[in-house]
């Protein structure tokens, strides 16, 4: 599961040989309509029938080069030659990363910006203090008898542990609101409609509120370090790029409590003390769970990708979820394997739920050292402080909706909470 060498594909200067061929293109005027039928599924099932990697399809009226596999990832996360400005539609782009953001840079400008985020979310003691604020906040309220869903109370947790790190001083109620608008952000991402303007439009307001309290943000927390480095607009947006992908965390952690529930031996294990193995549960939740479907790119220059040409000005998209799933590097990939023993800091094309390439020079989320850190948590505290039982539910996955989560969030019934501290809450 090695990377695979950049140079090995790419522009066409050089020596090249034989006049590369295009990639098959899908019969049919447009392939919208089966994109949203099938969802995370389409670009995989649809490579396995052609047999290729990669192909053609007009998807909201624009010609998309559907890619897969390592060599794809290396293509949108390795090299020059492509750009994220314009790969997405404007209401996604706007309601998650934004324009200014670290995502729309390239070059040296990228390098630098992310530099920042790797000081800010890659830092382990900011890791840990955000991991035990998290641990505070999930344990609030919990009583036996008690029912709750472990989806909703996750992302409570989360908005209260990474806005009190970040230095933001909130009140109950106005937790309870950012909580709904920075679940909403990466929940709508996925459709147009009424309910994603209203959560635009909050988000703009949010903005308004990040700003006025930089004004004041003294010492070294998220919240003043990115006042201080950034212009007041780009840092609040940046801001956002911090808390409302850790709140997004909590569908994996509903992901995960599914797993636990379908594959009880795991939580059996992690309760008897043995938690040597916990991070590769939550690895292999996040390989199997969809999340983001695919990564867009624009190419900004010729480039040639398994001898086909593709022009500037492509649009191309990387099927993560089917990368994730690709039985030559995963087999029986359906399979919940954590004996897997995937592991984000290999760095590798193969596995890339957040995205692939090194994460210091590439477009590859910063974020996966706390999300690793903040599911683990929250495994150790489902197996070994509390009891539960699930209530009748549908914890099935519907695979057309983006992004996906089990339809019931996971309802739990705790029968008996533990106090105790319990040793290591870090990845
Ligand atoms: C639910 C967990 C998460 C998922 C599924 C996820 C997914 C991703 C993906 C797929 C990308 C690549 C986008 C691209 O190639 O254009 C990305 C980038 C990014 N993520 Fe995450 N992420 C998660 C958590 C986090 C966390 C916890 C943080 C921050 C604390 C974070 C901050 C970012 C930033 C700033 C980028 C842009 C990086 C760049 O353009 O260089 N993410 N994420």
């Amino acid at each position: 599961m090695t990377r695979q060498d950049p140079e090995s594909f790419g522009s066409r200067g050089g020596a090249s040989a034989a006049i590369p061929a295009s990639l098959p293109r899908l019969p049919g005027l447009d392939h919208t309509l089966r994109f949203l039928n099938s969802g995370y599924p389409f670009i995989g099932q649809t490579c396995d029938r052609l047999g290729v990697d990669g192909f053609r399809a007009r998807l909201m009226l624009r010609e998309a080069f559907c890619l897969r596999g390592p060599e794809a990832a290396a293509l949108l996360y390795g090299r020059s030659g492509t750009t994220r400005v314009g790969a997405m539609p404007t209401t996604v782009l706007r309601l998650l990363q934004d324009k200014g953001s670290v995502q729309q840079l390239e070059g040296e400008a990228h390098r630098r910006r992310k530099a920042l985020f790797i000081r800010l979310v890659m830092d382990p003691a900011r890791v840990d203090d955000l991991t035990r604020r998290f641990e505070q906040a999930w344990m609030r309220g919990l009583t036996p008898d008690c029912e709750i869903t472990v989806l909703d109370h996750a992302n409570t947790a989360l908005t209260r542990a990474v806005c009190g790190w970040a230095g933001l001083d909130l009140s109950e109620r106005d937790i309870a609101r950012m909580t709904r608008i920075l679940f909403r952000m990466s929940d709508r991402s996925g459709h147009f409609g009424p309910g994603t303007v209203a959560t635009l439009w909050q988000r703009r307001a949010l903005e308004r509120q990040l700003r006025s309290a930089m004004r004041d943000a003294t010492g070294d927390t998220p919240l003043a370090v990115l006042a201080r480095e950034l212009p007041p607009g780009t840092a609040a947006v940046e801001l956002l790029n911090i808390l409302r992908p850790v709140v997004a965390i909590g569908r994996y952690i509903a992901f995960a409590a599914k797993a636990l529930h379908e594959h009880p031996m795991w939580c059996e294990l992690f309760r008897s003390g043995n938690d040597d193995y916990i991070a590769d549960f939550c690895e292999e939740v996040r390989r199997t769970a969809p999340f983001f479907p695919a990564a867009a790119a624009i190419a900004t220059e010729e480039l040639v990708w398994q001898g086909a040409i593709i022009p500037k000005g492509s649009w191309l998209l990387l099927d993560l979820f089917g990368t994730n799933r690709d039985a030559r590097h995963f087999p029986m990939p359906e399979r919940f394997r954590p004996e897997r023993m995937l592991d984000w800091t290999a760095q590798d094309d193969c596995f890339i739920p957040q995205g692939a390439g090194k994460v210091e020079r590439s477009h590859r989320c910063p974020g996966e050292m706390a999300t690793l850190a903040l599911m683990s948590s929250a495994v150790r505290m489902l197996c070994c402080r509390m009891e539960y039982t699930l209530p009748p539910q549908d914890i099935g996955v519907a695979l057309n909706r983006v992004p996906a989560r089990p339809a019931s969030g996971v309802r739990i019934r705790i029968q008996r909470v533990s106090r105790e501290t319990i040793p290591g809450n870090s990845a």
